[in-house]
């Protein structure tokens, strides 16, 4: 297959108003989800990403007819040709969210195959609660060659406590109890703005989830779920992150549209902290800087607080920042390879195990760097934003699993941005 690279001019200053898309980490968790219908299901305003691409191949594979118009963005699902129960290791190793297969087929016909998931390399990803919390539903639950193999017949709700809040544990474990006899309670739950949107689809179709957003969650199980009505997904947070960084980082003047700030509130705390302006209306954020930045310093934390998928384009935003940041990384350890790559470009960073200091250079010059992950990869496109002269970002499939169309929404700002192919 011929290499793609990303080409970027930078210096140019971004302007003007751009969308966002759908959330690219509540669609990979509600596209499983809609196999727990009994009617066909329409998902909405799903972004055009690589992501949504392995959920449709997943679901084709188990034999649900799925209708997906990437352009609209609408996706139709009708689950009841569904005829196997195992994901394939081709699929699941393309993305993490391939385990929430487990708690969907789990659901839905009490068993489920899934080899254990790939994703980012961003770090060890155990997914030991999703299966303490399965198994807590009265599941069977075995990990052979590779493969998690889960029976049960019929799951009972039941009490999860997770030791920590994870993302995904908690949305498999909501899961799982959508169709569960009783009700489970989650100790411990993730609060992220995606949960909340897996909680409302579930809801729609008539399960009763309650506390999503808080970290107890109650599900009480129905056999009967049943899609009604459209649903739309959330839009994306660390998208409209990425955009707000991008804007500062280019001393632009850049709204946001399509957005929930409320989302953003850690991210606008900080920006505002290193002295850029941030307007907040009811759907939009507007980020404008002018002049030059300060250092800060943060840890990225479950939400609300400084959420990991932005570390990486803030901290190489902090990478021309005038004084020296302290970057705390505490849910990934292997989530600081964009700056080594930044090296390159000029920025002067030293990393002791999860904690980065970065000392702020005035100017970062284009380079050859690689993206080594999906955040990595915006993290370098924010450098090559702000560097002086051309930057190539190579492994820009990594771009493409989460981010729609970003070439044309950084070009449509006034960025200098193109993709070449070897
Ligand atoms: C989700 O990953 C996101 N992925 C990640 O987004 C995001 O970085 C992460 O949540 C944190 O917000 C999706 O939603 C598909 P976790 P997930 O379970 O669910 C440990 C991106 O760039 N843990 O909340 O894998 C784990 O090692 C991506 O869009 C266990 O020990 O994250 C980590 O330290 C990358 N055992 C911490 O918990 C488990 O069973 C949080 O992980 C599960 C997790």
């Amino acid at each position: 297959m011929a290499e793609e690279r990303m080409l970027i001019t930078g210096g140019q200053r971004l302007e003007g108003t751009v969308r966002v898309s759908g959330g690219k980490n509540t669609a990979v968790a509600i596209i499983p989800a809609a196999i727990l219908s009994q009617t066909p299901c329409v998902i909405e305003n799903l972004p055009n990403i690589e992501d949504v691409h392995v959920s449709v191949e997943t679901l084709e594979y188990l034999g649900a007819k799925v209708n997906w118009d990437p352009a609209e963005g609408i996706m139709e699902v009708d689950s009841s040709s569904i005829c196997r129960t195992d994901v394939p290791l081709e699929l699941s190793r393309r993305m993490r969210a391939s385990s929430y297969y487990i708690g969907a087929l789990l659901a839905r016909f009490g068993s489920a195959r899934v080899p254990l998931p790939g994703g980012c390399n961003i770090g060890r990803r155990p997914i030991d609660q999703h299966i303490k919390g399965m198994r807590a539903l009265g599941a069977q639950v075995e990990l052979s060659r590779g493969t998690v193999i889960a029976e049960a017949e019929p799951l009972a709700g039941g009490d999860v406590f997770l030791d920590m809040a994870t993302v995904g544990g908690t949305i498999n474990v909501m899961l799982a109890a959508s169709r569960a006899q009783g009700i489970t309670t989650i100790y411990n739950a993730a609060k992220e703005p995606h949960i909340v949107d897996l909680a409302n689809f579930l809801n729609s179709m008539g399960c009763r989830v309650k506390g999503a957003g808080t970290d107890i969650i109650r599900v009480r199980g129905t056999q009967s779920l049943a899609a009604r009505r459209p649903y739309a997904v959330i839009p994306d947070q660390i998208e409209t992150g990425t955009l707000m960084i991008a804007a500062a980082a280019t001393h632009g003047d850049v709204t946001v549209t399509g957005c929930i700030p409320t989302h953003m509130e850690a991210l606008t705390a900080k920006l505002l902290e290193m002295g850029a302006k941030v307007y907040e209306r009811d759907d939009s954020i507007r980020v404008k800087s002018i002049g030059s930045h300060r250092a800060v310093s943060f840890k990225t934390q479950v939400y609300p607080g400084f959420p990991t998928d932005l570390q990486q384009p803030m901290s190489a935003l902090l990478c021309t920042a005038t004084g020296t940041s302290t970057v705390v990384e505490n849910l990934f350890e292997s989530r600081f390879l964009h700056l080594a790559e930044m090296e390159r470009m000029g920025a002067r960073v030293r990393v002791y195990e999860q904690t980065a200091i970065i000392e702020g250079v005035p100017q970062l010059h284009g380079a050859a760097v690689e993206a080594t992950d999906l955040r990595a990869g915006a993290a370098l496109v924010v450098a090559g934003l702000m560097a002086q002269g051309t930057t190539e970002i190579f492994n820009t499939h990594f771009i493409d699993r989460g981010y729609e169309n970003i070439e044309a929404k950084l070009s449509s700002l006034g960025a200098s941005i193109s993709r070449v192919k070897e």
